[in-house]
C-alpha cells in the first residue's frame, strides 16, 4: 500500500452500543475493545505504522456511573499489566497522555511500569490517551507557557505555533495524518484539537469491538485516495 500515513488517531467509540446488541455488560463491551486494540497495534507495527495514538478514556468519561468507571480503570489496569514481552520484541514504545493523577494509583503504577519497559522501542510509539481532555491540554500548556514569560525564558514575540506546540503533551509526536472514529459518531469529543487541524477524517458506522485489520484496511485506502492540499491550489 502506498501514502501510508505517519500518524494515526483513533477514537475507539461503541464498546457499550456493542455489548447492548450481544445482551452483554458495558464492561464486556470494553473487555472486547481492548482486544481490537490489541490487534490494531499489532497491525500498525506489521504495517511499519510509526505513530498510533488512542483515546482509551476522556476527561469526560469521568461523568459515567462509578461502576464503570471503576470497571473501565481494571481493564486498562490489567491490559498495561500484561506481558509486555511482545511489545518490547515488537519495538513498541508506550507512552500516555492525560491527567494521570487523577488515576487510581495502581494504574499509575501499571503506565509507569510498561512506560519505563517499552522506553528503548524504535519501531511503533503507541501513545495511549487516559483522562485526556483537548482543552485541559491546551490550558495547561498556557498555563506553563505564561510562567516561562513571567520567569523571563520565553520572550513574547518567540511564541510561535511550534513553541506552543512544545507546551502540549504531545510535544514529540508529529500531528496525526488521519483520524478515525468508529460507531457512527460525527464528533471529535474533546480530542487533539490542535493537533488535529490538518488530519484526514475517516468515520466508519463499525462499533469499535468489531473493528478489524479489514476496516482498518478500508481507512489505509480512502486515506491513500485522499488529495491533501494543506491549503495550497490542487
Ligand atoms: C468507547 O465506547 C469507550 C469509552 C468511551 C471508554 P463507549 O463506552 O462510549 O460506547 P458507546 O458509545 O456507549 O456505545
Ligand atoms: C470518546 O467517546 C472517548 C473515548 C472513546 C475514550 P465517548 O463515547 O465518551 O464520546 P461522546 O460522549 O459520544 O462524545
Ligand atoms: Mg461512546
Amino acid at each position: 500500500m502506498h501514502t501510508l500515513p505517519e500518524h494515526i488517531a483513533i477514537i475507539m467509540d461503541g464498546n457499550g452500543r456493542w455489548a447492548q446488541r450481544q445482551g452483554l455488560s458495558r464492561l464486556e463491551g470494553h473487555r472486547a475493545g481492548v482486544d481490537s486494540a490489541t490487534e490494531i497495534v499489532r497491525y500498525c507495527g506489521e504495517l511499519g505504522i510509526p505513530y498510533l495514538t488512542l483515546y482509551a478514556f476522556s476527561s469526560e468519561n469521568w461523568k459515567r456511573p462509578k461502576d464503570e468507571v471503576l470497571g473501565l480503570m481494571g481493564i486498562l489496569r490489567d491490559y498495561l499489566s500484561r506481558d509486555s514481552s511482545e511489545l518490547i520484541e515488537k519495538g513498541v514504545r508506550v507512552k500516555t497522555i492525560g491527567s494521570l493523577e487523577r488515576l487510581p494509583k495502581a494504574l499509575q503504577t501499571a503506565i509507569l511500569k510498561i512506560c519505563d519497559k517499552t522506553q528503548h522501542g524504535k519501531k511503533l510509539t503507541l501513545t495511549l490517551a487516559i483522562s485526556y481532555g483537548s482543552r485541559a491540554e491546551i490550558t495547561r500548556a498556557t498555563q506553563n507557557l505564561a510562567r516561562d514569560v513571567l520567569n523571563h525564558k520565553v520572550a513574547i514575540e518567540n511564541i510561535t505555533e511550534n513553541l506552543f506546540a512544545q507546551y502540549l503533551e504531545t510535544r514529540n509526536l508529529p500531528d496525526p495524518d488521519l483520524w478515525i472514529r468508529t460507531s457512527g459518531e460525527f464528533r471529535l469529543s474533546n480530542f487533539l484539537l490542535w493537533q488535529l487541524s490538518y488530519a484526514e477524517l475517516y468515520m466508519t458506522p463499525v462499533f469499535w469491538p468489531d473493528f478489524k485489520r479489514a476496516d482498518f484496511d478500508a481507512a489505509l485506502k480512502e486515506f491513500a485516495g485522499r488529495q491533501r492540499r494543506f491549503g495550497k491550489s490542487s
